[in-house]
């Protein structure tokens, strides 16, 4: 299975992209095609509420998102993982899903949605918050959940790791890595909800 994975945090070598590191290795270890994404890197403008994608389901923008938009078509497994910034997904995660409003039209407006696939489409949403307040969490689900809805992927799983603020400091949590990687075995089971 192709497996599209996004990581939404700016700090390198921090804790989402460390936890993520780990959630990928029995994905790959198991022989699955991963595309990472690292989001701050890449040229992703926020949608302009233009307009220009309500009649064709396509982004007039010309940028970085045309790769992750192939990428979304094409892949069955997604993960998105983001640090908790402000209770709600970071900057760059929520700019990526702004862009796939182009593909919200495409289902919605113009009822072409994403076809499911032979093994389903099946999403795992990490987050990790430096406080201990539940909010974040349940801001960046609420978010996280209309991205997958509009992308055809009709199941997911979160797994949040709250009070992890120091660069690193999930390395020293007792189970999160454990967490992670099993939910990543959960999320490469074929099957799923289209
Ligand atoms: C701009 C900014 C806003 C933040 N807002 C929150 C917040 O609302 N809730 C929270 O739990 N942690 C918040 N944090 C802390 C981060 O979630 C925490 O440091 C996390 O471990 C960062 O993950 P990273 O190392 O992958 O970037 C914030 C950090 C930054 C830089």
């Amino acid at each position: 299975m192709k497996v599209a994975v996004f990581n939404g945090s700016p700090r390198k070598g921090g804790n989402t992209e460390i936890l993520l590191g780990e959630a990928v290795k029995p994905i790959e270890s198991a022989g699955h095609e991963v595309a990472r994404f690292n989001l701050n890197e890449m040229h992703i403008r926020p949608c302009q509420d233009c307009g220009g994608c309500e009649g064709t389901g396509e982004c007039v923008q010309k940028d970085d998102m045309a790769m992750i938009r192939d990428a979304i078509r094409q892949s069955e497994r997604f993960i998105l993982a983001s640090p908790i910034f402000f209770f709600g997904l970071s900057a760059q995660t929520k700019a990526m899903i702004d862009r796939c409003q182009a593909f919200w039209c495409e289902k919605y407006l113009l009822k072409r949605p994403i076809p499911g696939g032979a093994n389903g489409r099946k999403g795992l949403l990490l987050l990790v918050g430096g406080m201990k307040k539940e909010i974040g969490v349940e801001c960046g689900e609420a978010t996280a959940k209309a991205f997958f809805r509009t992308i055809s992927v009709q199941e997911h799983e979160t797994v949040a790791f709250l009070g992890i603020d120091e660069k690193g400091a999930i390395r020293r949590h007792e189970t999160a890595f454990d967490d992670a990687r099993a939910a990543a075995q959960r999320l490469i089971v074929p099957g799923g909800g289209a």
